[in-house]
């Protein structure tokens, strides 16, 4: 059993790790271990109870002054219980003012995991069950109760939380914030490593140490956002990529959130997650209950690689549920970069030919092809095909793509409205905006008002009229702007707080209604590249858009941030044209290829445009790839070089399970005269194997390789591409 429960003392564990809290004397959940994994040991000797200044007691200690939840380390504090930290829970419960004092109530252990209607979560499978652990805790006075859940995945060596808040009152509760989860480490001095950016930029890791006070990442833009992912790590000052503890929480949630960060006057560390509290609150009727989002908490003792690839793992096999997951992802190429909104039925076949010629294996067709959308000024919401630009209709042109062999993909961007629209001209109201008040228009749109069921089934079902009648195999779906003007004509004012929160339900209810009708679509989720990219939308589709920045050389970083927290096959990458459409700069082909090959590969150029030298670089490319693509969908992941700390060169590493195989990648950023010996480490090896370099037909023992390393090759150029491809040999 990975839950054992003894004295009220609950103690979780996975395969490397223990999670443990504890009743207490109070009644309380105090939380009393997170780290490596031990016994079932009541781990509350580590708690030192002491007179604390200043900091509340609980009513009826007959330990006053002595007790204060204002130290001690819980599950979910909750506002208003003599606990100034930051909390989990923010509610009127009834009284007017927000207080609550939440004691254990009672607790049920299930087999399997639990899952969250409507929301994305990790799920029990043939591969791993799971088990759940549920505990109730309920407020003091009212008759209001907090479900605590935890799934725990002993083999997958992830937990995961979420909590639901049951009003049993005879009245309305008004809660104001609530976290999924909260975790509080006693000891130690830690590190914050979270990963920020910017549109065209995004997921740049930063490593900072704790600062007592309170450190917050949030986004508070509807959308997880590209500013900020919901995230974080929390390690020891000298965790490294193979050596240390490091603790991390992913939040499975496309709408904004809210992380903080808190060292407390005890040096003690509490790290919560949750929905976005800036403009949030939800009214909770008599007899009606609300689910928090999931998180998944992992924990490693040897530091970043093990920690992602744990993560990469979990996700895979419990959290994306796509049938594409364990198959071969098609090559695409997408006409955006190609042609942008000029396109016409001859050039996309053009393009189509091409593909085919070069052995790739899907056409997409982006923005542009619906509606009057010649620009970004209109269109969206007029998901109708324009057979005027297509010189027919769209399901001719896909029989003609077909018919060369290869697939065929569309774009959507179904939560959005132009005002140049006969969606809007029939529907203002539609649109989210404020009354009486101008309107914050972004890439000239608007979001559309999905909160609303007759909006969504209306969209929903214009979708569903065109994949019904061209049979298109994969389906990009965007989200161009981040959530504005919020507030909607079909709620009442008190409610309008909830409208962000609904508005991420509504995206989930329409995602989950197009992969529940196309269960063999492949789905890639997009947001301005990878303004969404995070484990909720994982759960819908297993490819996101990284970025719409298509530069290798910035794309180093964009992937490098990304592989922390997400699988190497859920990044789509692509090669495109140089000078690159968003830097400027002009870089090899094969380093494009090469760095597009750590994730889901495509191309995004106009294939006319290619010259015959390229397109033999090319038709190496994808043979290339589609030799190591197995690595990239299941094999290890080590970063061996870290983009932000060598300007020299950029590593990474794919390791098949069975370390008989290894790929290193790179990038040689600069060249130099009379050039320095760079060492490489490749990672994860066995020690007593021998591996061929196949290129070189050498042969090294893998303890060579990993302890004396190998000499990068000497290269001349600016961002000349590295690749090593070793494989395990007899003696
Ligand atoms: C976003 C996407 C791009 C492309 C354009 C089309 O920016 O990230 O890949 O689809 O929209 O408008």
């Amino acid at each position: 059993m990975a839950i054992n429960i003894k004295n009220q003392i609950f103690t979780l564990h996975t395969k490397n790790s223990t999670y443990q809290m504890k009743v207490d004397e109070q009644n309380m959940l105090i939380h009393t271990y997170y780290g490596n994994r031990t016994d079932d040991t009541d781990c509350s000797y580590l708690i030192r109870m002491a007179d604390r200044g200043f900091s509340g007691n609980i009513p009826g200690t007959d330990r006053e002054r002595v007790y204060s939840l204002d130290f001690l380390p819980q599950e979910f504090p909750v506002y208003g219980d003599g606990d100034y930290r930051v909390d989990c829970l923010k509610a009127d419960l009834g009284s007017g003012v927000q207080d609550g004092m939440f004691f254990f109530d009672s607790y049920q252990v299930r087999e399997g995991k639990y899952n969250i209607p409507g929301l994305p979560a990790f799920f029990s499978s043939e591969k791993s069950e799971g088990e759940t652990l549920e505990i109730v805790l309920k407020d003091a006075v009212e008759e209001v109760y907090v479900h605590l859940l935890y799934g725990v995945f002993e083999e997958l060596d992830i937990i995961t939380r979420a909590a639901v808040v049951e009003n049993r009152t005879e009245g309305d509760i008004q809660i104001s914030r609530i976290m999924s989860a909260c975790l509080d480490l006693g000891m130690g001095k830690y590190d914050l490593i979270h990963f920020y950016g910017k549109h065209a930029g995004e997921r740049q890791m930063e490593r900072n140490s704790l600062p007592h006070g309170i450190t917050e990442l949030r986004s508070t833009r509807g959308t997880s956002s590209h500013q900020h992912n919901p995230f974080v790590i929390l390690a020891d000052k000298d965790t490294t990529e193979s050596t240390g503890e490091c603790y991390s929480a992913s939040f499975l949630y496309s709408g904004g959130f809210h992380a903080q960060a808190e060292v407390d006057q005890f040096n003690q560390t509490r790290l919560v997650i949750g929905i976005d509290d800036y403009d949030f609150s939800w009214k909770l009727k008599k007899g009606e209950s609300f689910s928090t989002p999931e998180v998944c908490l992992t924990y490693s003792a040897d530091g970043f690689s093990k920690l992602s690839q744990t993560l990469h793992q979990a996700i895979v096999s419990n959290l994306i549920r796509s049938c594409w997951k364990d198959r071969v992802r098609p090559i695409l190429v997408n006409n955006w970069e190609a042609t942008y909104f000029d396109f016409n039925k001859d050039n996309l076949i053009a393009i189509a030919k091409e593909a085919a010629e070069l052995n790739l294996d899907m056409l997409v067709l982006d923005d542009g092809w619906f509606g009057k959308r010649d620009d970004d000024f209109s269109g969206l919401g007029d998901w109708f095909v324009n057979e005027k630009k297509l010189c027919g209709t769209l399901s001719e042109l896909v029989k003609e793509v077909h018919d060369m062999g290869l697939s065929f993909g569309l774009w959507f961007e179904p939560e959005m409205i132009s005002e140049d629209s006969d969606l809007y001209r029939e529907h203002p109201d539609w649109a989210l905006k404020i009354p009486g008040r101008a309107m914050n228009r972004s890439r000239h749109q608007l979001n559309l008002d999905i909160t609303r069921k007759e909006v969504r089934e209306h969209i929903m079902n214009q979708i569903f009229k065109v994949l019904d009648a061209c049979k298109a195999d994969y389906v990009k779906w965007d989200m161009n702007r981040s959530v504005d003007n919020v507030f909607s004509a079909a709620l009442p004012k008190e409610r309008q707080g909830e409208v962000y929160h609904r508005y991420v339900l509504a995206v989930y209810e329409m995602m989950e209604s197009l992969v529940q009708r196309y269960p063999d679509l492949l789905f890639e989720s997009c947001s301005g590249g990878g303004g969404r990219f995070e484990a909720g939308m994982l759960y819908y589709s297993p490819q996101i858009w990284c970025s719409d920045n298509t530069d290798a050389i910035d794309r180093l970083k964009i992937q490098y941030g990304t592989s922390f927290g997400y699988p190497i096959s859920a990044m789509g990458a692509h090669v495109s044209v140089c000078p690159n459409h968003q830097s400027g700069r002009t870089t090899p082909f094969e380093t494009r290829g090469i760095v597009a090959s750590a994730g889901t590969f495509g191309y995004e150029l106009d294939l006319m445009k290619m010259s015959e030298e390229e397109k033999k670089t090319a038709r190496e490319q994808i043979l290339k790839y589609k030799e190591m693509e197995h690595l990239v969908q299941s094999g290890d992941y080590y970063r061996l070089v870290n983009p932000f700390e060598n300007n020299n060169h950029v590593l990474w590493q794919f390791v098949s399970k069975d370390k008989k195989e290894t790929v290193v990648c790179g990038v040689r950023l600069h060249s130099e005269a009379n050039p320095y010996i760079y060492l490489f480490y490749p990672q994860g090896l066995d020690a007593d194997l021998h591996y061929e370099d196949i290129a070189t037909g050498k042969v090294y023992t893998g303890a060579a390789l990993m302890k004396a390393g190998l000499p990068l090759p000497l290269t001349t150029g600016d961002y000349q591409p590295i690749r090593f491809t070793f494989k395990a040999v007899e003696k």
